[in-house]
């Protein structure tokens, strides 16, 4: 079970996600209040369902498309039909990022400056001091109980079992 915090200054909320199909409480109490140039940094661990929210996030902004995971291009930019204001969603996932000069690359301040765009982005850890620059920053923690992996035992091959018993 994914336990999520939402937290902006003193603004703090907390919301439990059973399944996979239980963020739409959680995206539309944010979609109601993103503005232009809001940036939502999502952390938790791999597997914690960033992009599944960021998926219920852009339905529930009225996105025509569902987020694929930007890992290999970075960045997305999705349109949102429906709104007065926030015209487009930006999803980046900085996972690749080792070097935090890469996300200057994007002209993300550019892009969220114009007053038509929201960005959401997966592992904020990595780009921590242009994080900390920007003026208004969701911050949503996702945590779950520990996964445990089961890995069955590899197959004997034609040297036999190594480091068996
Ligand atoms: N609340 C949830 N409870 C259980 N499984 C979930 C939940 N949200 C997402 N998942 C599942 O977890 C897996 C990883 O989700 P994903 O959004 O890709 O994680 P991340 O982007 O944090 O690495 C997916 O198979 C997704 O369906
Ligand atoms: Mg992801």
């Amino acid at each position: 079970m994914r336990k999520a915090i939402l937290t902006k200054q003193k603004d703090c909320q907390r919301f439990t996600i059973p399944t996979e199909n239980d963020w739409e409480p959680l995206a539309e109490y944010l979609a109601s209040r993103l503005k232009p140039g809001d940036a939502v940094a999502l952390s938790g661990p791999l597997g914690a369902g960033k992009t599944t929210f960021v998926q219920h996030l852009a339905r529930a902004l009225g996105v025509k498309k569902i987020p694929s995971s930007p890992t290999f291009a970075l960045m997305r930019s999705y349109s949102i039909p429906g709104r007065r204001q926030l015209k487009r969603l930006l999803h980046v996932d900085a996972y690749r990022i080792d070097d935090e000069r890469d996300i200057l690359a994007l002209d993300l301040d550019d892009e969220l400056s114009d007053g038509r765009a929201a960005l959401v982005l997966e592992w904020p850890e990595h780009v921590p001091r242009w994080i900390k620059k920007r003026a208004s920053v969701w911050s949503l923690e996702i945590r779950g109980e520990p996964i445990s992996r089961l890995r069955r035992p590899a197959a004997p091959g034609v040297e036999g079992r190594k480091g068996g018993p």
